[in-house]
C-alpha cells in the first residue's frame, strides 16, 4: 500500500498549491486537481486548509469532492483500471465487462483490491466508442474487451 504522508506535511503541501492556484476564477476544481496530483488522492487533511483558504466551509469542500468521481478519497493501487460505462460501450456490454472485472478481482467501482494492486473505476467515454466496450489501464486505452482481453488484463494487474 502507499503510504500516506503526515498529517502536517500535507497541510503544508496544500497551502502550496492553494496559494499558487487560489486567484484563478472558480479556483476550487483546479486546486483539488493540484491536490489529487501530488498525493494521488485528495487526502481528508487537506479540505480543511482548502476551505480556509478559499473562505468555504468544509462541508462545501467535502461536498465538491464527493460529487465529482475523478477526485479519489483513499490512495490508489499499483494499477488504475477504468471502465467505460458510457452509452456506446454499454450497447456493446460493458455491464456484462464490469460484471466479470468485478468478480475476479473481488471488488467494485471506486474500490482497490486488499493487496494494492488494482483500484477499479468507472469512466464514461474514453473516445473509442468504435471499439466498445473499452477501458483504460494506467493510461492507456484498451479496446474491444473480450473474455480474453480481461483475463489478460486481470493477470497484468495481478502480477
Ligand atoms: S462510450 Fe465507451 S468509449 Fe465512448
Amino acid at each position: 500500500m502507499t503510504m500516506q504522508p503526515a498529517s502536517t506535511e500535507i497541510a503544508s503541501r496544500t497551502a502550496a498549491i492553494v496559494q499558487e492556484l487560489k486567484d484563478l476564477e472558480g479556483p476550487l476544481l483546479p486546486i483539488l486537481h493540484g491536490i489529487q496530483e501530488e498525493f494521488g488522492h485528495v487526502p481528508h487533511d487537506a479540505l480543511p486548509v482548502v476551505a480556509d483558504g478559499l473562505n468555504l466551509s468544509r462541508a462545501e469542500v467535502h461536498g465538491v469532492v464527493t460529487f465529482y468521481h475523478d477526485f479519489r478519497a483513499k490512495p490508489a493501487g499499483r494499477h488504475v483500471l477504468k471502465l467505460c460505462q458510457a452509452e456506446a460501450c454499454q450497447s456493446m456490454g460493458s455491464d456484462a465487462v464490469a460484471a466479470k472485472i468485478k468478480q475476479l478481482l473481488g471488488i467494485d467501482f471506486h474500490e482497490t483490491t486488499r493487496d494494492g494492486s488494482v483500484t477499479l473505476e468507472p469512466v464514461y467515454c474514453l473516445g473509442l466508442c468504435a471499439c466498445s466496450p473499452s477501458a483504460m489501464l494506467d493510461g492507456e486505452v484498451i479496446g474491444r474487451l473480450d473474455d480474453e482481453k480481461i483475463e489478460e488484463i486481470v493477470a497484468e494487474v495481478r502480477s
